[in-house]
């Protein structure tokens, strides 16, 4: 057994560390990296069909649609198309409505989650393009979809999902780059840029696992916490979604991901002193903002952790605890800012002594409604 986790103690842990090769991997089909293009034959999409996408929905559950959250904000800044996320649940009892013109993006690892399988069936028999993002070849959603552009993460045993959700999140990064170009949104040169700098990422990933025993002795500080909340916006909201989702499924910690912006329409009411406030703060554009809800919680005595860009001045002032990964494009944060966040929850639940690979009542893929 312990062959098989290749001398980590967990499978969990080994997968955190295996998500260099897995960006690389999941990436490297898809790009040029001499002329720094995007490979046609590898893409699902020709020009055409891109220009008549007249909104796109995303479906998924659970680490998924936190990676569809992503998506959506990808899709809608850059190629500047509607995007709607859904969790699969929802969308399969709700009456969903899909408009003409709708390409429908279903992401799964496992490829077999019932409830994104019948999302996707919904959807199809509306009449959506169905594009699926699954790292199981010959699955369910694989054999179902219209197209599918696979991860190549390789097996994830552990329940919770860490180099899938980075592995989807590439996907979806490439993807929102190539629309946007079809479409005239992106010129040939922004184009070269972004993927010179996305080759960059898998290397940048190994240096963020550098940080290993900075957090472990972080988690040993502070694994008795009853509840921990992580706040962001934008890009940061969607990091906080599952950075939230990868400490409470490991380590029983209640926690909460807040749009920083929403915190004072309730959160801040649940602020004592010692609450931990974990704020991603990567979005320039919003960084000011995020600050300032920092500095409300920390009036109120919470302990505040942020992760952002080395180099960053501005968090590294009013908060106690800053964790720092490389620098890149605001746009691919998530990719790195995610996996301090997924040590966290890993060490956490370590020094809680939890069943890790195998958290109560959860299951790896959920094929039952
Ligand atoms: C389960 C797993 C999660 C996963 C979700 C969706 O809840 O525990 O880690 O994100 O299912 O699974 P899928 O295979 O569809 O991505």
């Amino acid at each position: 057994k312990s062959a098989e986790k290749g001398g980590y103690a967990h499978f969990m842990i080994k997968e955190i560390h295996e998500q260099p090769a897995a960006l690389r991997d999941t990436m490297s089909p898809h790009v040029d990296p001499e002329n720094y293009t995007i490979r046609q034959q590898e893409m699902p999409l020709t020009r055409e069909q891109v220009e008549d996408i007249a909104g796109i929905t995303i479906l998924a559950c659970g680490t998924a649609y936190h990676a569809g959250m992503v998506g959506k904000w990808l899709f809608e800044a850059m190629a500047r198309i509607p995007v709607e996320v859904d969790i699969a649940s929802e969308f399969r009892y709700r009456d969903p409505i899909i408009r003409p013109g709708t390409l429908c993006i279903i992401i799964s690892q496992s490829g077999e989650t019932a409830d994104t399988i019948a999302a996707m069936r919904e959807a199809k028999r509306q009449g959506a393009r169905i594009l699926a993002i699954t790292n199981v070849v010959g699955s369910t959603i694989a054999r179902e979809a219209d197209q599918v552009i696979y991860t190549w993460a390789g097996p994830e045993i552990a329940v919770a999902s860490t180099k899938a959700y980075v592995s989807q999140v590439m996907v979806l990064t490439i993807l929102a780059a190539d629309i946007a170009h079809k479409r005239g949104r992106m010129s040939d040169e922004e184009l070269r840029d972004y993927v010179k700098e996305l080759l960059t990422i898998p290397d940048k990933a190994a240096k963020v696992l550098e940080m290993n025993s900075e957090i472990q002795r972080f988690a040993h500080k502070h694994f008795d916490k009853r509840s921990v909340f992580y706040l962001g916006r934008g890009l940061d909201y969607a990091l906080a979604l599952e950075a939230s989702l990868k400490l409470k499924e490991i380590s029983y910690i209640h926690s909460e991901a807040y749009a920083a912006g929403e915190l004072k329409h309730g959160t801040i009411a649940l602020i004592e002193p010692g609450t931990l406030v974990v704020s991603l703060v990567t979005q320039s554009k919003v960084i000011e903002k995020t600050i300032s809800n920092i500095i409300e919680v920390k009036v109120r005595g919470a302990e505040t952790l942020a992760v952002a860009f080395e180099g960053d001045t501005k968090a590294r002032e009013e908060v106690k605890y800053l964790f720092t990964v490389p620098k890149t494009s605001d746009l691919f944060a998530p990719m790195l800012a995610i996996i301090p966040m997924q040590m966290l929850a890993y060490y956490m639940a370590l020094e809680k002594g939890c069943d890790i690979d195998k958290p109560r009542n959860l299951a790896k893929s959920v094929t039952v409604e």
